[in-house]
């Protein structure tokens, strides 16, 4: 005869995992590393002093000099290894001549960091033309037709142009992020027939057109002066076309995939990872979606710690390596200081 033992129900209670704060983190299948971050800077020409930008509270564009440095130096004992730069130009026209000028604000800008940093900060560069561009679009604008058009092919011969100029300054890293057909290709032929074959290409592969850079475009100045850039960035809608993005950008030589914003876009990285899982994959949390959460902690509608941290995990959860953030002087503070 069999005994059962009487048992009380519930047998099996996950709750137990989450009865302290040890058990909880040692079970945890995510963290995040101050290695996982990487601090997008502005830097604007013909200012001495750092501006803080209205629609980015906390965030400032900076001259190229001490007050520049001062601040690295500050974000790297949080921990911070990467930056991405941004350059404001003082000078746009219809062929981004800035944008590749030898003494251009990004030239001059990834010199003196690295003649302060040497190797101990990564700098990426973003390689575009909008910032430079008169008319604030992605590529060389030409009017066929009876409208305009961004042209494909003959931008990808700027896009070349600046990426060899940032690689000649001492950018580690390109990324361009125009999301002209071929630019991966483009700038990887740039760079290997000048010798930078350690240069990195990390590409904005999946880059939507989203209104979250609303404030971004306030503090560079970029908004398209007509049209918008729905005939190039992805549209929303669509998620597999990711899957596609990608792949081209792979073939033609990127050693870092992008998808960009992050918080809005959770399954297209999960997407993206889970078809390339071999490749590191960074996501962009970007101007809008920093703003959002800025202004509601302004007003004391939500917790921005708590917030950012969540919002933050949930992003490399969804399957980043890396996360691009407003907030990683924060959040690497925060690390620091044991969350
Ligand atoms: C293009 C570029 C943009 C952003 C990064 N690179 C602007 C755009 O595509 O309009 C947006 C980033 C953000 O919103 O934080 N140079």
């Amino acid at each position: 005869m069999i005994f059962l033992k009487m048992v009380t129900f519930p047998v099996l209670r996950p709750r137990r995992l989450r009865k302290s704060k040890l058990v909880r983190d040692l079970v945890s299948e995510t963290s995040i590393s101050q290695n996982d971050l990487v601090l997008p800077v502005f830097i604007k020409e013909n200012i001495n002093e750092p501006e803080q930008i209205a629609s980015m509270p906390g965030i400032y564009r900076y001259p190229p000099n001490d007050k520049l440095i001062n601040y690295l130096q500050d974000s790297y004992e949080n921990g911070i290894r990467s930056v991405i730069l941004f350059g404001i130009p003082s000078y746009k026209d219809d062929i981004a001549s800035s944008a590749y000028d030898k003494n251009g604000i990004i030239q001059r800008a990834v010199r003196i960091i690295k003649d302060s940093f040497k190797d101990k900060i990564i700098v990426i560069t973003d390689e575009c033309t909008d910032e430079y561009m008169a008319n604030g679009h992605c590529g060389l604008v030409k009017y066929t037709n009876g409208c305009y058009v961004v042209d494909n092919d003959e931008s990808l011969k700027i896009h070349a142009k600046i990426a060899l100029s940032q690689a000649e300054a001492g950018a580690d890293v390109i990324a361009p992020s125009s999301m002209m057909d071929g630019v991966v290709r483009a700038i990887r032929d740039a760079l290997d027939s000048a010798g930078y074959i350690d240069t990195l290409i990390l590409s904005y592969s999946v880059k939507y057109a989203s209104v979250m850079y609303g404030p971004f475009r306030d503090a560079a100045y970029s908004k398209p002066a007509f049209g918008d850039r729905r005939g190039y960035q992805m549209d929303p809608r669509n998620a597999f076309e990711a899957i596609k993005e990608a792949r081209l950008d792979i073939e033609e030589g990127a050693d870092i995939l992008m998808v960009k914003p992050a918080h809005t876009y959770l399954d297209v990285i999960r997407l993206v990872k889970d078809h390339f899982p071999e490749y590191p994959l960074a996501a962009y949390h970007v101007s809008g979606e920093y703003s959002m959460i800025k202004a509601a902690a302004i007003n004391g509608w939500i917790d921005e710690k708590t917030a950012v941290l969540e919002i933050t995990t949930a992003i490399k959860r969804a399957g980043a390596d890396l996360i691009i953030t407003y907030y990683a002087n924060d959040i690497a503070r925060w690390i620091k200081d044991g969350v």
